[in-house]
């Protein structure tokens, strides 16, 4: 970066620090991983400086003979990995790609079925501050109170009752498989849409490691950037006869012209998951979840649904009498990132809730097996068992930083 370090020294230095900090702390956030950096070439590339509003074949502006390449090269391979009939790789991000899913099959007002934000879904599933709370009416539904589990005859109930026109299945916070064909079950009897949301889970679904919506879902959105390990950015993916719909509701409907550098690093991220290593990778992420959870609960951490099958963990952290703000910032001061987290049917407020959420996609990126694993719970135990302790806090960090200078 010498141009960087010569224009502007201020956002270089800090560039390099967030880099040094990336890879001396342990990131446990499972909504964030690593690119490669080929990926990080594309999306750093001469690719900025184009407009390209349209798609490909059908520009407003001159000069996309690559541009429009780079487009089919994303879609084609989104296509063949997630087996849909239509991509569009356009969505800045995951919030207007799920906007994008609704305004393409709904009209303001109508209902939406989605899962509250205390339980695990995101917040455009419909929490009233987010503009879709505002532009829809939306039927919350939670997880079964006593197995933390998703409850398909109560949810069932809820769609008889409410006949929402869309019902969203997909989360933020939910460590469990999804089942997509009994939610389609669902829709189909009620008369309503599914729409999957498979931001957290996508690198697990193209790795096996995770049930597909694709046969089931009429629309499919997921973030790039978390478990599919791709630059920040989203995709929806449906079958031919919604195609043009979604492309309408994303471009002109939502947005202007498609990031093509984005797009770029999509179609190289594509590729990498296509390849039979990902399939390794998206095994490990589970194992090592499942690892990092039995660890967790041996220190006497209590997990929602008593496990994971997924690359996610929510922990209850009040039964070793701490609170989730509280564990989180002491694991921070010992370099450990993971975030404070509603619990469902959480005693405590959202804004200070009794959980933490962790997840491994990051540190399998870097390598990291069981067996690490079982060093991070050490580490964490460490931490919780001398949370006010800074002395004690600071000399953990200083042995996870030892610990995280092989993963370089
Ligand atoms: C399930 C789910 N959907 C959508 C989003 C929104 O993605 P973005 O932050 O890219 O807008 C997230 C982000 O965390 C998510 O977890």
């Amino acid at each position: 970066m010498q141009y960087l370090q010569k224009n502007d020294r201020q956002i270089y230095n800090l560039i390099q620090k967030e880099e040094k900090r990336q890879y001396s702390e342990v990131r446990l956030i499972p909504s964030e991983n690593y690119t490669s950096k080929a990926v990080m070439e594309a999306s750093g590339s001469v690719l900025t400086n184009k407009y390209s509003e349209g798609y490909a074949g059908k520009r407003y502006y001159q000069g996309q003979v690559y541009i429009d390449e780079i487009e089919i090269l994303a879609k084609t391979r989104a296509e063949e990995l997630f087996k849909v009939s239509h991509a569009n790789v356009q969505p800045y991000s995951g919030s207007p790609a799920n906007l994008a899913c609704y305004m393409a099959l709904l009209e303001p007002g109508d209902k939406i079925m989605g899962m509250t934000l205390t339980s695990g879904g995101h917040l455009t599933h419909g929490a009233s501050v987010s503009a879709i709370g505002k532009l829809f009416e939306i039927v919350p539904y939670t997880v079964s109170e006593k197995t933390g589990l998703l409850d398909f005859d109560e949810l069932e109930k809820i769609a008889i009752k409410e006949k929402p026109k869309l019902i969203i299945a997909g989360y933020t916070a939910y460590p469990r498989k999804v089942s997509f064909s009994k939610f389609k079950a669902i829709a189909k009897k009620v008369g309503a849409y599914l729409h999957a949301d498979i931001a957290h889970i996508s690198g697990l679904i193209v790795s096996g490691e995770h049930p597909s919506p694709s046969p089931h879902a009429d629309t499919i959105m997921t973030t790039t950037h978390k478990s599919l390990r791709g630059p920040r950015g989203a995709m929806i993916m449906c079958n031919s006869k919604l195609a043009q719909d979604i492309d309408r509701a994303v471009f002109p409907g939502l947005q202007g012209g498609p990031h093509d550098n984005t797009t770029a690093a999509i179609a190289v991220a594509l590729k990498e998951a296509l390849g039979s290593d990902f399939r390794k990778y998206g095994k490990q992420v589970v194992r090592n979840a499942q690892a990092l959870a039995e660890g967790l609960q041996e220190i006497g951490l209590k997990l929602s649904t008593g496990g994971t099958d997924t690359h996610l963990i929510l922990a209850d952290v009040t039964p070793l009498g701490l609170i989730g703000k509280q564990a989180a910032v002491a694991l921070e001061k010992a370099g450990l990132i993971v975030n404070a987290n509603t619990i469902p049917f959480d005693k405590r407020s959202p804004f200070s809730p009794s959980g933490i959420r962790l997840g491994t996609p990051a540190i399998t990126t870097l390598g990291m097996k069981e067996k690490e694993m079982k060093e991070i719970v050490k580490f964490i135990k460490e931490v919780f068992d001398h949370v006010d302790n800074d002395r004690k806090l600071k000399q953990v960090r200083k042995e996870v930083e030892e610990f995280m200078a092989s993963y370089r």
